[in-house]
């Protein structure tokens, strides 16, 4: 097991050598990427995939988990993956080439699955890095949001979302509005994570039918902004729709000062 001589090394080192044993092992077993294998210990420690389960794999470039899903949903079952880069052909997986947040991109998802409901959403969606650690984490979390958002309405009641999140400001918001979906929502950090100090992954399964009383019609992004604003992080007045469409979601946390920013 490629984990298993670097687990206890809390150091740099440490987990650069580890991630070399997954990324050695990737090679040799045929997937494409190291990442796989945190799907595979996501799906040995909770089961998420079932046998003739429809998946939605978000962030699939170039491909690694939608393998892993395909593995697992066996003949019967379908998988679709979705990413702003396209990938080369996996047997049994449909690939869709765009934004997820996209309205054009999702109604492409919606026509693959020609009336199916999923039953499990997987999510390695990770932003481009800008180095800007709090940044790049507001520009993840709303990215997560999108996909709950998007995925909640086309799941069957029981259904399992598992996405990958970056630790910070609005994560536990994030894990509370998760909670009005899904009956259990739990944090996993797989030993094949590199990065386990900032990246761990939100395994929601049971989906319910209907998202928890007191949450009205909030989408999760508006439950995890209206948290953010009252610790006191805002979308300033008028900004955050230009933002929005610049593409620069993550600059929507800024700290008010005076209180009376909205
Ligand atoms: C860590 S990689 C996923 C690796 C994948 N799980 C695998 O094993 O092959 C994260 C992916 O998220 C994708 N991504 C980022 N923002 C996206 C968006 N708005 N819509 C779709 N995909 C996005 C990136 O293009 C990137 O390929």
């Amino acid at each position: 097991m490629p984990g298993g001589a670097g687990r206890t090394m809390s150091n740099r080192r440490g987990s650069t050598n580890r991630s070399d044993a997954w990324q050695r092992e990737a090679r040799n077993t045929g997937y494409r990427t190291r990442s796989a294998f945190k799907l595979k210990q996501i799906q040995e420690r909770f089961g998420v995939i079932r046998r003739g389960d429809t998946v939605l794999d978000v962030g699939c470039h170039p491909g690694g988990w939608s393998q892993v899903a395909v593995e697992e949903v066996g003949e019967d079952g379908a998988v679709i993956g979705v990413d702003l880069k396209g990938c080369a052909p996996v047997d049994g997986c449909t690939f869709v080439v765009g934004d997820i947040t996209d309205e054009g991109t999702q109604q492409r998802i919606r026509d693959a699955l020609e009336g199916d409901i999923l039953r499990v959403v997987v999510s390695d969606i990770s932003p481009g890095l800008t180095g800007q650690y709090e940044m790049d984490q507001a520009i993840s979390t709303d990215l997560v949001c999108s996909v709950f958002d998007f995925a909640y309405p086309l799941m069957g009641s029981g259904g399992v979302l598992v996405t990958k999140v970056f630790q910070g400001r609005g994560i536990e918001a994030l894990i509370s509005a998760a909670n009005t979906r899904f009956s259990t929502v739990q944090r996993f950090s797989p030993d094949a994570s590199r990065n386990s100090s900032s990246e761990t992954y939100l395994v929601c399964r049971n989906r319910k039918e209907k998202p928890s009383k007191g949450t009205g019609t909030m989408s999760v992004q508006e439950l995890v902004n209206r948290s953010l604003a009252d610790d006191g992080f805002v979308i300033p007045a008028g900004e955050s729709d230009e933002r929005r469409e610049a593409g620069r979601v993550g600059f929507r946390l800024v700290k008010s000062t005076s209180g009376d920013d909205e």
